[in-house]
């Protein structure tokens, strides 16, 4: 099994980053510094605004999630990672190294080694069967055949995909073939996987199987996952940290639970109006105090458990009320089942 590599050296820092797409596009940076709009950069000098002052750190080993509606710079953000893109200005740091200003056989390295890509439309090779596309990428590094064979062996077992190694694309579902452009992305064995909507073409049932798939693997790779979605269910499900985008600005970044808590506008407040806040509302943002001399409850969830968790355990056990206890199993707070509903229904700020 790969090492973990959850470290700084595959950590993801953006910073000051702006792309205008147009002719002479260095040239507009100053006038959108000082606050020209994506509207009137458009209107006036017929420049697109792709990304404005993106300053996003992703740290080595999480998920962080890229969320935003259709045309709010969420490709033109990942594709400055691996530099399919090239900045306006600003820097693309990964680890210590500036992708921006690599050679163009720094910039391959790079690419080859240190990423690796799933897409929406799986970008399988129809004439290749699984076990072929999934070596595909070792082979172009010229690894000997064994290895790629083993490694790619290994993967698509972990993909669930053991059995199928001679079908070919076509004689899969949408759902089979996502675990294919997945099992080869981890066969590259890349630190970096860029993941742009790639569970967006796939049925609902079959996106949370997707879902479940990805964060069960991530606990053993740890690998720095930058995963673009324009679902927020999706984004507050997978994303260790989400940041929100819209006309090519970050308007919020943080934790699902931040989010949710705390949505930085109305445009945020009215998008997790709708979401399921037992599955990302933690137990330490909502308890209550301990009660001095009361006996502990017999039902202990860490303050990490979600709403969801902490109902389910105490339904099964049969009671009302749990401790919520730190990681060295101390109570720093209670909660009993009315306000454990009522934190999953209504917004938690004024509680
Ligand atoms: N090559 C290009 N030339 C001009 N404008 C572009 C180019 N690529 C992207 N844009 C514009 O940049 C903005 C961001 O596009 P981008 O594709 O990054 O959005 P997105 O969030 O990925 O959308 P979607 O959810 O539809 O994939 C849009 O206004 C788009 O029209
Ligand atoms: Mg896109």
């Amino acid at each position: 099994m790969a090492e973990p590599q959850k470290n700084a050296e595959n950590g993801i820092h953006i910073r000051n980053l702006y792309k205008i797409f147009g002719h002479g596009a260095a040239g507009y940076v100053d006038m959108v510094k000082k606050g020209m709009t994506k509207a009137e950069l458009n209107e006036k000098h017929g420049h697109v605004l792709g990304l404005k002052d993106i300053n996003i750190d992703m740290p080595g080993g999480d998920i962080f999630v890229i969320m935003g509606l259709s045309g709010s710079g969420k490709s033109t953000l990942i594709r400055h990672i691996n530099r399919l893109i090239d900045p306006t200005a600003g820097e693309v740091l990964v680890g210590d190294a500036d992708v921006v200003k690599m050679n163009p056989r720094e910039l391959r390295d790079f690419r080859r080694h240190k990423t690796a890509m799933v897409f929406q439309k799986f970008a399988l090779l129809p004439h290749r069967n699984v076990l072929e596309n999934t070596v595909y990428g070792l082979e172009v590094q010229g690894v000997p055949r064994a290895r790629q064979v083993e490694s790619a062996m290994r993967w698509i077992e972990r993909v669930g995909l053991k059995g199928f190694e001679q079908k070919y694309p076509n004689q899969l579902s949408g759902g089979m073939q996502q675990r294919v452009g997945l099992a080869r992305a981890l066969t590259n064995d890349a630190p970096i996987l860029l993941m742009d909507e790639a569970f967006s073409a796939l049925d609902p049932l079959i996106r949370m199987d997707m879902q479940s798939v990805l964060l069960d693997l991530q606990k053993e790779i740890k690998k720095t996952i930058v995963f673009i979605t324009h679902d927020l269910d999706e984004a507050l499900r997978l994303g260790d940290r989400v940041a929100i985008l819209r006309d090519g600005e970050v308007i919020q970044q943080g934790t699902a639970q931040d989010i949710v808590l705390n949505p930085a506008d109305g445009y945020i407040a009215n998008f997790v109006k709708e979401v399921n806040r037992g599955r990302v509302i933690r137990l330490d943002a909502v308890m209550a105090p301990i009660n001095a001399g009361a006996q502990p409850a017999s039902v202990r969830a860490h303050a990490d458990t979600t709403l969801d968790e902490a109902a389910t355990m105490l339904t099964k056990a049969g009671q009302t009320e749990l401790s919520v206890v730190n990681g060295n199993g101390e109570q720093i707070g209670r909660l009993d089942l009315q306000r454990i509903i009522s934190a999953m229904v209504t917004p938690a700020a004024g509680n």
